[in-house]
């Protein structure tokens, strides 16, 4: 196993520390894992955000763990200079087009959520946001003058329909495998790209007619979301309304530090991250949650070697820990036992071996 580590900056350095100790714990000397800046650091070591060298590794390597990438100040740079643009990058190189974001409560959590208990109780949705498209990488883009002679600001929302239908067959297999149900996210009311999207899923629809498929505008999802997420199985979205509503979901387990995911394309190869950011007002001080990065490193596990025993064993092991009461400051209950970062990783590797 050729694991490239990509740490990136603030909070991301310590949560894969972490989640590396678990991989190594439970696959010794099968993995091997090697490590390359990017996002600001990248801009640091190499200049740019996905330094050359950084994605030939990438390219290389059998799957990618990923921290976080972002420092204060970032939305203000030249573009080309800035963090997430390291990460777009890579996402859009590789073709990993399907970006898994599963919403699970584990029941030791259930005071920590923003909604009350009866309301996520047994929560478990997965958000499919669609990776490669949409107003993210949309042309033309830019800030320029405009006819009035002041600036103006312009970025495209653009889909084709062939994006739009492997992200729907990705969709309908995974809600096929679970609860069999469907809701696709847009704004059709308003956009004509997003009046594309859904005629396109609903045709690719026709094709699982097991599946049950709902459409709502994302305004209303958010709304029903955090109103009532259990109605949820499977979310697919486009890239924008899925960055979006995957943070909301990520609260309703607690915290956004617990939510990992798992970006794939056509091959086994994927990028695993926590949806979370770079926190840069927490970094350095070990009181960042690394659960997030470790449950990645489960899901990376399971889809580029096919581990799911292994998988299996991380979540078993973070579900140990959270019963023995560890809690990083972001889930803090009263009663339970306050941890570090590094204390988290050090338990779950503990409780591995159990
Ligand atoms: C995410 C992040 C990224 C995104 C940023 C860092 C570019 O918010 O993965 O959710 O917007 O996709
Ligand atoms: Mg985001």
């Amino acid at each position: 196993m050729n694991i490239a580590v990509m740490p990136g900056d603030g909070i991301g350095k310590e949560v894969t520390a972490e989640a590396v100790k678990v991989l190594q714990a439970l696959a010794g000397s099968d993995a091997k894992f090697t490590e390359a800046p990017i996002g600001a650091a990248g801009v640091a070591a190499a200049g740019v955000p996905l330094p050359p060298a950084t994605l030939e590794l990438a390219r290389k390597a059998d799957a990618i763990l990923f921290g976080a990438v972002g420092t204060p100040g970032d939305e203000s740079g030249p573009r080309d200079k800035r963090p997430g643009l390291g990460l777009l990058t890579l996402r859009r190189e590789l073709k990993l087009f399907a970006n898994f974001r599963p919403a699970f409560l584990f029941p030791e959590l259930v005071g920590a959520s923003s909604l009350k208990p009866e309301l996520v109780q047994g929560l478990d949705l997965i958000i499919l946001r669609e990776l490669n498209g949409d107003i993210y990488y949309g042309e033309p883009r830019g800030i320029r003058v405009g006819d009035s002679g002041r600036r103006e600001g312009v970025n495209t929302m653009r889909y084709t329909e062939p994006e739009i239908e492997r992200i729907a067959h990705v969709a309908f297999r995974t809600a096929r495998a679970r609860r069999r149900k469907l809701c696709s996210v847009d704004k059709a009311n308003v956009l004509e790209t997003m009046q594309l999207w859904r005629e396109t899923v609903a045709a690719v629809g026709k094709q699982y007619p097991e599946v049950e498929l709902t459409h709502l505008f994302v305004d209303a999802a958010s709304m029903q979301l955090v109103r009532a997420p259990k109605q949820f199985d499977v979310i697919v979205a486009p890239n924008m309304f899925g960055d979006i509503l995957s943070d909301a979901a990520a609260m309703l387990t607690g915290s956004i530090g617990m939510l990992p995911s798992a970006s794939l394309g056509e091959g086994d190869k994927g990028l695993y991250e926590p949806v979370h950011g770079s926190a840069p007002d927490i970094a350095g001080k070990d009181i960042a949650n690394p659960l997030a990065a470790i449950l990645s490193a489960a899901m990376l596990m399971r889809h580029s070697f096919g581990r799911e025993d292994a998988a299996k064993k991380i979540e078993r092991a973070v579900a140990a820990v959270l019963a023995t009461g560890y809690r990083t400051a972001d889930i803090m209950q009263p009663g339970m036992k306050k941890v570090g970062c590094r204390e988290m990783g050090a338990a779950v590797v503990a409780a591995l071996a159990r």
